[in-house]
């Protein structure tokens, strides 16, 4: 097969949809892999590192489009990438089409087939290409919440280990998913007295069992939340509930019972965010405050750590990626009803419930159209 990877366009946006490892992969095993010339750099990976990895290097974006049999990418296709996509042609990235209608008729309207990294599943109930960047922003929340703690950032001007004689910062984490685990072993790493809220008493168990000598946990009600803010230095702010806006779990309200200069890291901000007073903001100018409170609420906090993040991603979807470019869609998608969940489109159908009730546009069936 043919796999093309195109630049990323859209704005700050660093990562690379391949790196040259799976690139070498993908070679070793018969494929034939193009890259646009500079895809990689925000990530630090050169034109060079693709070559030696067997990969060819193209000058233009066009060339890959007409080139590939498959397109591997990070974020949804632009408008402009839209316009390049034929029928027959296999897009594998994320796509997250229920809230963009415009995207969804583009794809449609190409013909090709469209498989969303977002929407592929593994056998614990999980979201193993979106896992990872969930393990990113949680590692990165303490990292980000830490300097914003700093006086100069506004910050209280408490470090998050303390010194000896000196406590600790206290670190509320809401959420003790993949973000909210994540981000507890880093502040509790950093020396931090960090206690973790969830409103799953399976989740509160696995954490117990597995972090309990590391950090707290407890019950999260609108009472336990509104003690432990009182006492917080930093809350980072990391639940979903699946399909729905995050639920505002701190009132602008309760930011006068808060220490002056304590932070709210929302990492919930890609949901519509966790607290009241919470307002997208970007890496360019990531934190504001409120009421005293510092706020840092960045949508997409992995493009921070471009180059990790892309490796981190690359891993994920490496296995998929193989198993597409050595069997095709429709086998790969027979023999793994994980890949299958990731279809999204096929040749001008949709074919993912959520998007066609979010949009109001007919679905067929997946499982019918992998038989066709
Ligand atoms: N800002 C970013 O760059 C970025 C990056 C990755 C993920 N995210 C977002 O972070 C959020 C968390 O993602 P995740 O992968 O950890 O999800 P997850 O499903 O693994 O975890 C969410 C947790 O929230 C818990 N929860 C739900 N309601 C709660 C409540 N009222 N109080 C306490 N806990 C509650 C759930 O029980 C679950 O354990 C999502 O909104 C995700 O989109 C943001």
């Amino acid at each position: 097969m043919k796999i093309g990877c195109p630049k990323e366009i859209k704005p700050q946006e660093f990562r690379v949809g391949m790196t040259p490892n799976a690139a070498q992969e993908a070679v070793a095993r018969g494929h034939e892999v193009i890259i646009e010339t500079g895809a990689g750099l925000g990530s630090g990976f050169d034109n060079d590192a693709y070559v030696a990895a067997g990969a060819r290097i193209v000058d233009t974006a066009e060339e890959v489009f007409a080139t590939a049999d498959m397109i591997v990418k990070v974020k949804e296709p632009q408008a402009i990438e839209r316009k390049m996509l034929r029928a027959g042609q296999l897009l594998f990235t994320y796509l997250h089409l229920a809230p963009d209608p415009e995207q969804t008729h583009d794809l449609l309207a190409s013909g090709c087939t469209a498989i969303a990294y977002e929407t592929v599943t593994d056998s614990n109930g999980g979201l193993p290409l979106l896992a990872p960047m969930s393990e990113v922003a949680g590692r990165l929340a303490p990292q980000v919440g830490s300097w914003t703690l700093q006086k100069a950032n506004g910050g209280r001007g408490v470090l998050m280990g303390g010194v000896p004689g000196v406590g600790p910062a206290k670190v509320v984490v809401i959420g003790g998913g993949v973000v909210g685990t994540h981000a507890a072993q880093v502040a509790a790493g950093m020396g931090a007295d960090v206690t973790v809220l969830d409103r799953s008493l399976p989740r509160l168990r696995y954490l117990d069992d597995v972090f309990g000598g590391r950090f707290k946990n407890q019950y999260s009600t609108a009472g336990a939340t509104a003690e432990l803010i009182q006492s917080a230095d930093m809350v980072i702010g990391a639940v979903l509930i699946p399909g729905a806006a995050a639920p505002k779990l701190i009132t602008r309200e309760q930011l006068s019972t808060m220490k002056p200069g304590a932070v709210l890291v929302d990492v919930a901000i890609d949901q519509g965010g966790c607290f009241e007073t919470s307002k997208a903001t970007t890496h360019a100018d990531p934190i504001y405050e409120v009421d005293g409170i510092m706020h840092y609420c960045v949508a997409n906090m992995p493009g921070a750590v471009a180059r990790t993040s892309t490796i981190a991603l690359g891993n994920a979807t490496m296995p998929f990626m193989l198993a597409l470019a050595d069997k095709g869609w429709k086998q790969a998608c027979q023999d793994d009803h994980h890949l299958l969940a990731g279809l999204n489109v096929h040749a001008g159908q949709l074919t993912y419930y959520a998007v066609g009730k979010a949009l109001g546009i007919d679905v067929v069936s997946p499982a019918m159209v992998v038989k066709a």
